[in-house]
């Protein structure tokens, strides 16, 4: 067989991993060739690619980013892209895709299949870790353990000065960063888009913490966090090319209503794309390899239109149509049940 594979939607650490297990099972097991589409999306209608083979995988294990690049684009966005798209492909010989992406690039997998009947299996990649079908997302542990480590930074320097640092972490539409890195950095409150946040409720809690002489107070909160109704003007962001909001900023309008209503000088920390970039940790080298080599399985027994996705402790294929236009927000039972014992 002659598979491809792409990278598409924003970055994120255990994507060349993916990409090496995908080639080495296809390679070495199947006698598959593959190549690789640059830039996502844009590779396949501009017939830009590479062929990858088990040599020029060599070091790609740890390696942060990915070596196809990506983009957030999509055929959808020109007239005829979904059919210049098929048409790429045949002329190309590439017989089946690997698609490595989030929610944006597994619909448009899944559309291109069911309107083009392009052959694809998703993967599902966001440090967001908000793919419904999968426990968890490669590349979410190792942003987790970023943000972690930086709050414990935060900790003794904000503890120095008797401040509150109010640490921004990504997270568009769910605050699994935030509740993770929150719980595993001992935060004061964690801020998440499942819960609006009630700012009075927080600084309450930070000044009768700081009442009873702890030092310092850590909290964090996720990029797409919102006030509950009517306790703060709502933020406004610019679009990015995509039309979504180009998030950042929130930890910037909590902090100065907290320093408001608490009197404690307030820092902000916005960990940003730090949270995506460098090396997997040892979790996410380990589930990008198996993802990679299940979609290259799942390609073979002719599974197509599916994801690939851990439910511990295996691998399972999921029809696409259960994955694509839904997300999966954090467990409120780790929010509430556990992570809230240790506010204020
Ligand atoms: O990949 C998802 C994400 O990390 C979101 O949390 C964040 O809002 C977005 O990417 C920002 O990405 P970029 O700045 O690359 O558009």
């Amino acid at each position: 067989m002659r598979l491809g594979v792409l990278t598409g939607g924003g970055d994120c650490p255990g994507l060349n991993a993916v990409i090496r297990a995908v080639v080495r099972r296809a390679v070495n097991t199947h006698g598959d060739a593959v190549v690789g589409f640059l830039d996502a999306w844009d590779g396949v209608l501009e017939r830009r690619t590479i062929e990858l083979d088990v040599t020029k995988m060599r070091g790609m294990l740890p390696r942060g980013g990915t070596i196809l690049g990506t983009r957030r684009g999509s055929p959808y966005d020109h007239d005829d892209g979904p059919r210049r798209a098929r048409e790429s492909l045949e002329a190309l010989g590439v017989e089946a895709l690997v698609v490595i992406g989030g929610n944006g690039s597994l619909t448009v997998a899944s559309r291109l299949h069911d309107e083009q009947g392009i052959k694809v299996v998703g993967v599902p990649k966001t440090i967001d870790n908000d793919i419904v079908g999968t426990d968890v997302c490669f590349g979410f542990h190792t942003a987790v353990q970023i943000a972690t480590d930086a709050i414990d930074r935060l900790h003794t320097t904000a503890e120095s000065h008797d401040r509150v640092i109010v640490v921004e972490v990504m997270g568009r539409d769910t605050g699994w960063i935030a509740t993770y890195a929150g719980i595993a950095g001992g935060a004061t409150a964690i801020l998440i888009p499942e819960r609006p946040f009630d700012i009075d409720g927080i600084a309450a809690a930070v000044t009768s913490r700081h009442r009873r002489g702890r030092f310092a107070s850590i909290v964090v909160v996720a990029e797409g966090a919102r006030p509950r109704e009517g306790t703060l003007p709502a933020l406004d962001y610019d679009l990015d090319p995509q039309g979504r909001p180009r998030l950042g900023g929130v930890s910037a309008v909590v902090a100065r209503a907290l320093e408001q209503r608490v009197g404690i000088e307030t820092r902000v920390v916005q960990i940003g794309h730090v949270q995506r970039g460098g090396t997997p940790n040892a979790y996410d080298r380990v589930l990008s390899t198996r993802l990679g080599v299940a979609a290259v399985d799942a390609l073979h027994d002719g599974v197509f239109d599916s994801m690939v996705g851990l439910r511990n402790p295996g691998i399972i294929r999921v029809p696409l149509s259960e994955v694509t236009g839904r997300t999966r927000t954090v467990d409120l039972s780790i929010y509430d049940d556990v992570a809230s014992v240790f506010f204020g």
